[in-house]
């Protein structure tokens, strides 16, 4: 069931370009699966007009967080907002990301905010490998929660945090056949993925946790279709977010 919640903001952080918001969202926090979504309005009145996805960052007892890039007008009115101000929330959105296949433990794949949903998923799972990328450190997430929940391998493009190179630089390690792989971030990260996964002699299991710009969030606009192999047209609110990296083309 989606549900409309005016939620008041416990906390507000701001860390560079990240803000970090835990709202006290009881209903949508009884309910909220990792790899599930929810659309904020972000502004006050109906500006912006569209609300905006974020995936669920962390939930504890009543509470929700996201983990939100300063990107534009949507994200930055939301950083003007304070502990105490009200903002409505409508989730949870989307399908929850699927559980590890027996036997393969789970692979994170992350580029810069695209960690975000790996959080909540990870607290789940226990201590799973996470790669996370970005092009320099500044524009890595805040590292703390992270660390405590995952075993973090950081790689940033011009090496000044962690290894030098791209998360594919990083999977290289891995034995893809022995892992289920969830992936979220950025276009490009996503073709570079999908390049390396073809040329793999056994199809792996991977999985793909999209961003789309989005209107609804819940099947009614068709603002969010991504194109599938097939010539057909997904949704990334109702079908997704998260797809078989084989089943949509980025
Ligand atoms: C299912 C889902 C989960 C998401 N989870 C998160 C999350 O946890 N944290 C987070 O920070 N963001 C997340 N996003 C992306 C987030 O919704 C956008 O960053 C946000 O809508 C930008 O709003 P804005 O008004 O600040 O930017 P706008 O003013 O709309 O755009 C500013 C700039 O950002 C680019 N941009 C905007 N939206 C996107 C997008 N969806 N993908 C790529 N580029 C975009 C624009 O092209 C433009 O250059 C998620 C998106 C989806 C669909
Ligand atoms: S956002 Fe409206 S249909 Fe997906």
């Amino acid at each position: 069931m989606i549900i409309k919640e005016y939620t008041e903001i416990l906390e507000s952080t701001i860390a560079g370009t990240y803000l970090t918001l835990r709202l006290n969202a009881p209903k949508i926090a009884a309910s909220a699966l990792p790899g599930q979504f929810v659309n904020i309005r972000t502004g006050d009145g109906f500006d912006p007009l569209l609300r905006r996805p974020f995936g669920v960052y962390d939930r504890s007892g009543d509470t929700i967080s996201v983990m939100v890039l300063l990107r534009g007008r949507g994200t930055r009115a939301l950083a003007e907002k304070n502990a105490g101000d009200t903002i409505s929330v409508l989730g949870p959105l989307g399908n929850p990301f699927p559980a590890p296949h027996p036997g393969k433990p789970p692979l994170l794949i992350a580029g810069g905010v695209g960690a975000a949903p790996f959080l909540y998923f990870a607290r789940g799972l226990s201590k799973p490998k996470m790669i996370l990328g970005a092009r320099d450190r500044l524009l890595l997430p805040p590292l703390e929660s992270f660390m405590s929940a995952c075993e973090l391998m950081i790689s940033t493009d011009d090496g000044s945090k962690g290894s030098r190179g791209t998360v594919i630089d990083v999977l290289k390690q891995f034995d893809l056949s022995a892992h289920t792989v969830y992936a979220c971030g950025p276009k490009g990260m996503f073709a570079a993925l999908s390049e390396y996964f073809s040329a793999q002699p056994v199809s792996p299991l991977a999985y793909f946790s999209l961003e789309t710009y989005m209107g609804c969030g819940f099947g009614a606009c068709k603002g969010c279709s991504v194109p599938a192999p097939d010539g057909g047209l997904k949704l990334c609110c109702t079908d997704g977010p998260t797809f078989l990296w084989s089943e949509v083309m980025l």
